[in-house]
């Protein structure tokens, strides 16, 4: 584990990882620190989302056992051409956001970011992106382009469409895209893309992605969120929620989705779009900055723009927030 988590506090939580209980004496004696700094770690560890059971005469014990994201493991479950690609691949215990701390990284090498937690997780519009400890999957990959950020419009088509494939790797079945970046399953929200580009007009561009997947949330972090939400968890299979081979078919996939969209653009991703597109054929609302469109969900084009099929005929929408007509009932 990197800076960020007190070492003490990182090495309590390999101790309780097993999710078995431990008693303050022995986690004590283990980390060579006092019985109240044992409880002050375990309160550190649950404000950032790590729900730790405390129970009298028995000690601590995670609510259930966790994973810890392990670069190796990430690599080992990525395709070999696809590791070898990437200039790092850097695993945070807690960070502001994997994305801000890639764009803070000097070099311009392709490097992917991990966190088991983000204190100030970016999603998009402003939000906060709701991000617990060793809960989810939160992770960017930076990428340079040599096209001018203005070439990368349809970058996020591309991605959601790879972010689908690395769950589906993972036996994720009726994973479904809504326009422009959202990963859904029956109506709720089970991840999202936010795409920062930065670059001269002529470029190069150089692009973060990041991507957020709920694997398992924890009951604290659920009161937190103001839509309708799933988790990997739910699932029908359900799906393999080994949260580093999640993060290396993922990563594997995007990087694989970056190369091939520089090379040739936004057409080969435009079927895969289409398969899992959850909106088209239904009645949306779609929300800009100062304007509100009303319409049928057609698909996207070949440049990503949202066709909207509206009472004053087509329109081609670029950017803006989609709701749709009957899922907020059917999923919350
Ligand atoms: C959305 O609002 O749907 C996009 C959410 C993107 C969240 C991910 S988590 C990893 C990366 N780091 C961030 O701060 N945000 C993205």
């Amino acid at each position: 584990m990197s800076a960020g988590l007190h070492p003490r506090a990182a090495a309590l939580v390999r101790a309780l990882a097993d999710g078995r209980f431990r008693s303050g004496t022995e986690l004590a004696r283990a980390l060579g620190i006092s019985r109240t700094a044992v409880w002050k770690h375990v309160e550190r560890l649950a404000a950032l989302g790590l729900e730790v059971h405390a129970v009298r005469g028995k000690g601590y014990r995670l609510a259930r056992p966790l994973e810890l994201l392990d670069a190796e493991a990430v690599r080992a479950a990525m395709p070999p051409t696809a590791a070898r690609r990437l200039a790092a691949l850097v695993v945070h215990d807690v960070v502001d956001s994997t994305s801000e701390w890639l764009r803070r990284q000097p070099g311009d090498g392709p490097a992917a970011c991990l966190a088991e937690c983000q204190t100030a997780g970016r999603g998009r519009r402003g939000r906060r992106w709701v991000s617990p400890f060793g809960a989810h999957l939160y992770l960017s990959l930076r990428w340079r382009f040599e096209a001018s950020p203005t070439a990368l419009a349809g970058l996020s088509v591309a991605a959601g469409v790879a972010v689908a494939e690395g769950l589906e790797a993972c036996g994720a079945h009726g994973v479904g895209l809504k326009w422009p970046n959202d990963l859904v399953h029956g109506g709720a929200k089970l991840g999202g893309i936010l795409i920062d580009v930065a670059g001269e007009e002529s470029g190069p561009a150089d692009a973060v992605v990041g991507v957020g997947v709920n694997v398992r949330m924890p009951a604290g972090a659920a009161a937190e969120l103001d839509q309708p939400w799933t988790e990997l968890a739910a699932l029908p299979g359900p799906p393999d929620c080994s949260r580093n081979r999640l993060a290396g078919r993922v990563l594997g996939a995007l990087v694989g989705a970056l190369e091939r969209f520089a090379a040739e653009g936004l057409a080969p991703f435009v079927d895969g779009w289409a398969r899992r597109d959850a909106v088209a054929g239904h009645e949306v609302e779609v929300q800009g900055a100062g304007w509100t469109l009303r319409g049928r969900a057609l698909g996207i084009d070949t440049g990503g723009a949202l066709l909207l099929e509206t009472g004053e005929g087509l329109r081609r929408v670029t950017a803006g927030e989609v709701s749709v007509r009957g899922w907020h009932e059917a999923a919350g």
